[in-house]
């Protein structure tokens, strides 16, 4: 089997309820950080890592997702008439290569697990990345290009993880991993928001697989677990329990939330002064609003 990752599942198919009433029409991954949408960052993540071949889990009322990778052709013929070089540029690096897309629907939102299976016949046969948009990672190296790198040396299946506050481990999925510093773990197993004080390491899993297709085999009838989904989670967890042969990836870089809001919020805070364009103006009303609040206190 090779340990080359050319295909990336994006699942993009749930109901973004913690944004609503803004998901009612607007698919979340359509949500910007400054002016980008989410989905943006996911895809640039996955060219950086050298994928080529995308696969969206769509549902009813995500068609937004597939026209903003098309062309606009009649915005671009103004933007050209009008000498607007730079704004054409960044149009056109939002353009797919025809083909590149491929858009698989999943009729009822069954869980993470169940998205990433109803791709199955688009992955066939290969290893393949997922990527959850709503994760956004920044650093000096994006983490799938990372994990990539690090997966072609081992295989197996691969999960991103980060260290968390032992305070906030009950809100992820934690790894059974040896205490060590390296940055590539054997995974003994994983515990699905562990109750306080019982996780058996304080690292959590992100939003960035690389798995083998025996994860879809290992999907094929399986059960709803937690939140009466069906779990990813679970499909890697039998794998554990089949092969070991799951690590866990601690990346470098900072993870924001964009699945909630505060996380989402912190997100557009962050990339806004990561800006030339934006950061002096914004700095001082962030000055501003902190003073008034504790003069006012
Ligand atoms: P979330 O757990 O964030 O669920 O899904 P959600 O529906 O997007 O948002 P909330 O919790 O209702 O606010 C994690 C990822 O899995 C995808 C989502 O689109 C998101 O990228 N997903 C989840 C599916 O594609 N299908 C599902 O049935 C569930």
């Amino acid at each position: 089997m090779t340990h080359r990752v050319t295909t990336a599942v994006f699942p993009v198919a749930g109901m973004g309820t913690r944004f609503l009433p803004a998901t009612k029409s607007i698919p979340k991954e359509i949500l910007t950080l400054v002016d980008r949408p989410l989905i943006q960052y996911a895809i640039d993540e996955a060219r950086a890592a050298g994928i080529t071949e995308f696969i969206f889990v769509t549902s009813r009322g995500k068609s937004a997702l597939e026209d903003y990778f098309d062309c606009a052709p009649e915005l671009e013929s103004v933007l050209k008439q009008k000498n607007k070089t730079e704004l054409l540029e960044l149009l056109e690096a939002t353009n797919m290569e025809s083909g590149a897309i491929a858009y698989v629907r999943q009729h009822q939102a069954l869980g993470l697990g169940h998205a990433v299976w109803c791709a199955r016949h688009l992955i066939g046969d290969k290893p393949f990345a997922v990527i959850l948009p709503d994760d956004v990672i920044t650093g000096e190296e994006p983490c799938l290009k990372q994990m990539v790198e690090a997966y072609a040396e081992i295989g197996g299946n691969m999960v991103a993880a980060m260290e968390v506050p032992a305070d906030k481990a009950s809100a992820y999925g934690i790894l059974d991993v040896p205490s060590s510093v390296s940055r590539c773990l054997p995974v003994r197993g994983m515990v699905e928001k562990p109750a306080p004080g019982s996780a058996p390491s304080n690292l959590a899993i992100i939003g960035r697989y690389i798995l083998t297709p025996q994860i879809l085999r290992n999907l094929d009838g399986q059960q709803r677990g937690a939140g009466g989904e069906i779990q990813l989670t679970d499909a890697i967890a039998l794998e554990i329990a089949n092969s070991g042969n799951v690590f866990g990836y601690r990346f470098q870089g900072e993870r924001f939330d964009c699945g909630s809001k505060a996380g989402y919020l912190q997100a557009t805070v962050a990339f806004a002064l990561s800006r030339p364009d934006l950061r002096d103006e914004l700095e001082a009303y962030l000055h501003q609003i902190l003073a008034t609040r504790q003069a006012a206190q």
